[in-house]
């Protein structure tokens, strides 16, 4: 059957000189509206792009009086003739035509939206995030979903050529105390009980595998209440992948491979081998376990060099560690008073900065020459492989990791500073051997450094009960340009050593079961030695992107209080519901 009416029969952004003379039927919203003499101009926009309509007073003055009534955002639906335009706009891939307007239909009125539609709004964030649905007409937040959604299927359909299966696990799961806060709701059916949202869905990827499906992977909502930052949201998405009968070079290769096809595909850029940092490496030589390895500027450590001489701080400091800024010698007192003050700041903490510049004829001036000869300053340059025009940067501390953690974030500040930071370039590397558990000072005990199903490297085994802050995990993170962007482990896959690490991390054999009895039980119907790795969705997109904050990439974003404005939520239930789940509110102001 023929249809009558048809909304449209081309989009917005693909008319071309090769349409000249057609008949087209457009629809779309009014992005502009320009009047010139007899003239109106309206750029109409959908998904695709902008076309140009005309409107001429001469031609027909009652549609032109009808075009110059619209206003922004209405919603149109025209039919005109493709012609060649007089002035063309090569910005546009629709620039060489226009659509000499025949009817017009007005398919929806629109108020005047509360910031402008352009690529550069001069709506803020909280209007925007408000207006969410406004804000994702805009071409650069369009574009990114745009990208995101081309980055799921490619992942979908890579890892579906390598034999992968995407399961679906469930979202209203049992709350378990590791790792970040959980999100609970609670059950009417159960009253006083409560499920959580998973934090990732770990434990039933690992009961896949022990059920035999080998290789598995789902693009999945993950939810953890937690502080957050610009990579952080409480809800977001994760590739989680998990593969059976594989070490952890298996694992690193195949999605090694994946990310280069990623990288390949989609942003044309080739990719060679990544480079493998230890853990213990990425501490020492950059003070963070995801190294932004798109520059050098290694810490040196100079604790030999510049103890000893008399100057109070350094003598007195577990840690001394330097990095050269090459190039820099030119900083101003003023914008090296202003590092300094960086470096001070609470979320920082460093007491100080210590700056030495090597000269035009090598000489070093620093800024503690009174305590240091020439000689013990040569010795610095030395080390730290300083040459004229180069700026060496020296924090010290007390705290051997604190103080690393300070000289990352002076590091990064700097290479910002000297744009070496470059959203275009990207450095792909895998930190391995990390520890098996982190020490907690507050709660006096160990925590699992990755999750508490991660296997220790077979070697470090025979160290769990004498010296387990030192047993080496066979897990993984794959870091971009200073971001963790996935993160995995090989498996624990025997239920002794599995009850043995719950043990090390304080459970006792009645808690262990409570809380994880149903994969023990599952270890004893023949698991699979397995492993895998998560990537976070929205973290990855965000690097492809060059975007600040992942929020950019997500559709519906919260805010940094975890609301989302939009929808006003969270909000108060009202009593019946509360009753119908048992729970009382108890607000203290
Ligand atoms: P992990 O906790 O390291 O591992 O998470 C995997 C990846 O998810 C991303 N990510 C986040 N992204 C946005 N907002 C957050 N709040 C957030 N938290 C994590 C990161 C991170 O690398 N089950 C294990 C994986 C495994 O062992 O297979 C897990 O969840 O990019």
């Amino acid at each position: 059957m023929q249809r009558i009416i048809m909304y449209r029969n081309h989009t917005c952004g693909e008319l071309r000189l090769a349409n000249l003379g057609e008949t087209v039927t457009l629809a779309g919203w009014v992005q502009r509206i320009r009047k010139m003499g007899g003239m109106t101009f309206i750029d109409l926009r959908d998904r695709y792009g902008i076309t140009q309509l005309v409107f001429n007073q001469e031609v027909d003055a009652e549609l032109c009086e009808r075009a110059n009534h619209l206003g922004r955002e209405y919603v149109l639906q025209i039919v005109g003739k493709v012609a060649e335009r007089s002035a063309k706009n090569n910005q546009l891939p629709t620039g060489d035509i226009e659509i000499i307007v025949s009817e017009l239909n007005v398919l929806n009125a629109a108020e005047t939206p509360p910031f402008t539609i352009e690529d550069e709004t001069d709506g803020g964030d909280d209007i925007r995030m408000q207006y969410r649905y406004l804000d994702l007409r805009r071409n650069p937040v369009r574009a990114n979903l745009e990208l995101r959604h081309k980055m799921a299927f490619e992942v979908r359909r890579y890892l579906d050529a390598q034999g992968f299966l995407e399961v679906e696990t469930p979202v209203l799961i049992k709350s378990t105390p590791e790792g970040a806060r959980d999100f609970v709701v609670p059950s009417r059916m159960n009253r006083g009980q409560f499920y959580a949202l998973p934090q990732s869905p770990q434990t039933f990827k690992q009961l896949l595998m022990v059920s035999g499906f080998d290789r598995y992977f789902q693009i999945v909502k993950c939810f953890r209440d937690e502080d957050l930052r610009a990579d952080r949201q409480p809800e977001f998405t994760q590739i989680d992948c998990e593969m059976s009968f594989v070490d952890q070079e298996d694992v690193l290769q195949l999605f090694e491979n994946m990310s280069r096809h990623l990288f390949k595909t989609i942003k044309n850029v080739d990719l060679d081998a990544f480079p493998r940092m230890t853990w213990h490496d990425a501490m020492k030589y950059y003070g963070s376990d995801k190294p932004d390895t798109r520059f050098e500027m290694k810490f040196v450590e100079l604790m030999d060099i510049l103890k000893g001489h008399g100057f109070p701080v350094f003598d007195s400091a577990a840690y001394v560690g330097g990095i050269c800024a090459k190039g820099a010698a030119s900083y101003t007192r003023k914008q090296l008073d202003a590092l300094t003050d960086y470096v001070k700041r609470p979320q920082i903490g460093a007491k100080g900065m210590v700056y030495a510049r090597v000269e035009a004829d090598g000489t070093v001036k620093s800024s503690v020459d009174k305590f240091y000869t020439q000689e013990v300053l040569q010795s610095l340059k030395t080390a730290m492989q300083a040459e004229p025009g180069d700026l060496i940067l020296i924090l010290s501390g007390d705290d051997v990791q604190k103080s690393r953690k300070q000289l990352c974030e002076l590091r990064l500040e700097v290479a910002s500073q000297l744009g070496l930071r470059d959203k275009n370039k990207f450095s792909c590397l895998w930190v391995v051997d990390f520890p098996l558990f982190e020490w907690d000072e507050e709660t006096q005990r160990f925590y699992a450094m990755h999750h508490p199903f991660t296997a220790p490297k077979p070697e470090d085994i025979h160290l769990l009960d004498s010296d387990p802050g030192a047993v080496r995990a066979n897990a993984y993170d794959m870091v971009v340009n200073g971001v963790e962007v996935g993160g995995g482990s090989i498996r624990i896959f025997d239920k002794t050593l599995q009850a043995k690490m719950f043990a090390l991390l304080g459970f006792t054999p009645e808690k262990a079961e409570e809380q994880f009895g149903f994969l023990m039980n599952a270890f004893k119907y023949g698991a699979p030695p397995h492993g895998g790795l998560a990537y976070g969705l929205d973290r990855f997109v965000s690097l492809f992107a060059g975007l600040d904050s992942i929020r950019d990439c997500i559709a519906f974003p919260k805010n940094n209080q975890g609301r989302d404005v939009m929808i006003d939520a969270p909000s108060p239930i009202d009593t019946e519901q509360l009753d119908e789940l048992s729970l009382k509110i108890d607000i203290k102001a």
